[in-house]
């Protein structure tokens, strides 16, 4: 299971954009029928393993896509300076060619190429830049240049491990000189253990972008590199000046695993309720910056209500008091069993406006808990092939709870083996009730 994780980590970028493609495709769409994708450092489009590349996942994707909407279209550019690796794509290419993807593919150096290729592509149609080269990026200036246009927003694979290794190299000067556009990388700090981080913070404020969200892919057991499984391979950044993209972006790069996530996540006005549960390791190593990051956007994106689920209630705690805790912050732990118990306490000395426990998966009785400044109670059963059963009586105890303390309850479901054939229903009745703070606003 690890394994497959690790794996698919390390495919981490083809899995993002196979995500993020079209759910950005979809979003726009309602007003922008055209809409232009920009692969900058295309390849040959499949690997020799025969996995597809980048071009060949946006190519499927935008053809599923106008197969549901003909009233899509897609210009998708694809830029390979390699001349066989061109013809090659060329190729791969012709089969997903439609009246409405239109594709092409130039044999040109992306440096030179991108710079004239921004004066023609119209200004207000929306267009996503993936930049995925083996080492160093577009250059600073022309990033920036396409993101001063309207509606364009930029995927790149900022390869950490090649440029680590330039950083001190006078041979590679040149060329770091070009990716910034200037010298003055030569005067910051990028020494011993806060290099990486001085580096990517530095890169990242050279970019005019509104926002930014940066994921961190590690070596894989396959990379075969010594300590691989802590080190940085390469990071992948999203640049974007909505918001909007950028809350997508979190949504889709939290699914692949959580390679710093220590919380669950989602951003939904339907109220999703996720169930994803990291490994103890993962959330022992989760830098404060990174959940920093992610309440700043939380707390800027007022219209969208998150509910953050932990089981790790003393970082909670400890970390809380660095966190602004705006009312869409919906602050939650788990509790299986009277075990966990204890969680609650933590919770409840935190700052968060709306805090609520998930008795999710149950896994035992609960007789009491405490409920003074609970605003909300979840339970649900364990879902999947070994699903534990949850007893009704449990269920129950609960909700009984709940109702002398005027907690609101939200039954979400049974489980079980087949989930949806045991549904949601208790007592003939199902439970949907929200925190009293939020129905009132
Ligand atoms: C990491 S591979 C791209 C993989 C591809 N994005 C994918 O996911 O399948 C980088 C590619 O960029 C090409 N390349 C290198 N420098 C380039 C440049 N200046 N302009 C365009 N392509 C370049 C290389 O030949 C190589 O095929």
């Amino acid at each position: 299971m690890k394994e497959y994780r690790l794996k698919e980590v390390s495919k981490a970028k083809h899995i993002i954009l196979e995500k993020y493609f079209p759910a950005w495709a979809r979003i726009l769409k309602s007003k922008h029928q055209t809409l232009i994708y920009v692969d900058c450092f295309a390849g040959s489009g499949r690997y020799s393993s025969g996995e597809e590349g980048s071009p060949l996942i946006v190519a499927r994707k935008a053809n599923e896509l106008i197969e549901k909407d003909k009233s899509m279209k897609f210009y998708l550019i694809f830029v390979e300076k390699n001349k066989k690796s061109a013809q090659e794509l060329e190729k791969q290419l012709k089969s997903y060619e439609r009246e409405n993807v239109k594709i092409f593919v130039f044999n040109e150096d992306s440096h030179d190429f991108v710079p004239e290729l921004l004066e023609k592509i119209p200004k207000n149609i929306p267009a996503f830049f993936f930049i995925d080269p083996y080492g160093h990026p577009l250059s600073i200036p022309v990033i920036n240049k396409i993101l001063s246009m309207q509606r364009k927003e930029i995927l790149l694979n900022l390869m950490w491990y090649a440029i680590n290794m330039h950083l001190n190299n006078p041979k590679a000067e040149q060329t770091i000189n070009r990716m910034f556009g200037n010298t003055d990388w030569k005067n910051q700090n990028f020494i011993r253990k806060e290099r990486e981080n001085n580096f990517v913070e530095y890169f990242i404020r050279q970019v005019n972008a509104k926002y930014n969200f940066k994921f961190r892919i590690r070596f894989s057991p396959e990379d075969k590199v010594h300590g691989g499984e802590n080190r940085t391979k390469y990071y992948l950044i999203h640049f974007a000046n909505h918001e909007r993209a950028i809350l997508l972006m979190k949504e889709v790069m939290w699914t692949i695993g959580d390679e710093e996530g220590t919380f669950d996540y989602s951003a939904s006005h339907q109220e999703i309720l996720f169930s994803r549960t990291p490994t103890v390791e993962q959330l022992e190593d989760v830098p404060a910056h990174f959940i920093k990051s992610v309440f700043e956007v939380m707390n800027r994106a007022k219209h969208l209500t998150f509910q953050v689920l932990t089981k790790r209630s003393e970082r909670l705690l400890e970390i809380s008091k660095e966190l602004e805790w705006t009312e869409n912050i919906w602050m939650g732990v788990s509790v299986e069993n009277s075990n966990y118990i204890y969680r609650i306490n933590y919770l409840l000395q935190t700052p968060a406006k709306i805090k609520f426990i998930s008795f999710e998966p149950l896994l035992g009785p609960i007789y009491e808990f405490p409920t003074k400044g609970i605003d909300w109670v979840i339970v649900g059963g364990e879902s999947g092939p070994n699903a534990r059963p949850m007893l009704k009586e449990w269920v129950m105890e609960i909700y009984r709870i709940c109702r002398e303390n005027n907690i609101p309850f939200f039954f979400k479901q049974w489980g079980g083996v087949s989930k949806r054939k045991n549904g949601r229903e208790l007592n003939g009745k199902i439970y949907e009730e929200y925190p009293y703070a939020k129905k009132q606003g």
